[in-house]
């Protein structure tokens, strides 16, 4: 079933314009800038695209945009779907499984998250190299899950090593600093307590967030290379914890932007030109 409703989505889209993207990306909360760099760009709604999750009040301006970048054709979600605002795994990766249909060869994810490795400062970015799902489950808990590959997804390697490699060489190059580090998932809404930072950073965290990891799994399980990038938006330091608001992390991911653009319009250039 999920197949047809895939062949679906992805007709409706090729319809619209949506012509063999070779890269998608995944614009996170306050990270939606680079979409306005696409060059020709097509756009569908969330809302009007069939069997898309139906947008919550928080989401109406999610769009997903085709265009070019660098000159390679590129598919852009501007603005994801959470498990925090009531979806399951399923809803939450189907945009994945969408752009994978359309024929995106990598994906590059990014998001908002806060520190627990306090090296990381507020407005710095981290490399994911690794994370920890404490989502409590799984996008590939599911019947049908061996129709799309294989159920027990080997995650020895989960992010990209090639990809990772071009983000870092582009932040050397742009002279922008990139710390690698762990990435681990809840599901929010409401952010950590002074306990919940020191048993994340006790199990290894470098940052915390609420996204990025179920996507990733779809991705393992697609077999689609994938990178991914934090912006540090705010520090969990346990022993001197300041209240945040969402307009404070929306505000720092937005001024952090810029730094996130040129890592991926850098690393998409080197996609362009095949070196990658
Ligand atoms: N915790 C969880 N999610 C987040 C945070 C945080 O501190 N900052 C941005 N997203």
């Amino acid at each position: 079933m999920i197949q047809e409703q895939l062949n679906e989505t992805s007709q409706y889209l090729i319809k619209k314009g949506f012509d063999a993207p070779e890269i998608g990306i995944v614009l996170g909360t306050g990270l939606g800038k680079l979409a306005d760099e696409l060059k020709d760009p097509i756009v569908a709604h969330y809302n009007h695209i069939p069997h898309f999750p139906l947008a919550t009040v928080e989401f109406h301006s999610g769009k997903l945009i085709f265009g070019q970048i660098e000159g390679v054709k590129t598919v852009v979600m501007q603005g994801r779907f959470h498990l925090y605002e009531g979806y399951d795994f399923k809803h939450i990766t189907y945009p994945i499984r969408v752009m994978h249909s359309l024929g995106i060869k990598k994906l590059l994810i990014s998001n908002a998250a806060g520190s627990i490795n306090l090296d990381l400062k507020k407005g710095m970015l981290m490399l994911i190299d690794d994370h920890i799902n404490l989502q409590g489950g799984s996008p590939l808990a599911f019947k049908e899950v061996s129709l799309f590959g294989e159920r027990f997804v080997d995650m020895s390697q989960p992010y990209n090593q090639e990809l990772s490699t071009a983000l870092l060489n582009a932040a050397k190059k742009e002279g922008i600093t990139l710390k690698k580090g762990v990435y681990a998932s809840v599901i929010g809404p409401q952010l950590e307590t002074r306990a919940e930072y020191r048993y994340l950073k006790l199990i290894g965290a470098d940052a915390v967030g609420m996204s990025t990891v179920p996507e990733v799994i779809v991705a393992n399980h697609l077999n689609l290379p994938v990178a991914a990038i934090s912006v540090i938006t705010d520090e969990g330091d346990p022993d001197n914890l300041q209240p945040v608001s969402v307009s404070e992390i929306i505000k720092i991911a937005e001024e952090a932007e810029p730094k996130m653009m040129r890592l991926f319009k850098e690393v998409i250039k080197g996609i362009g030109s095949r070196s990658l």
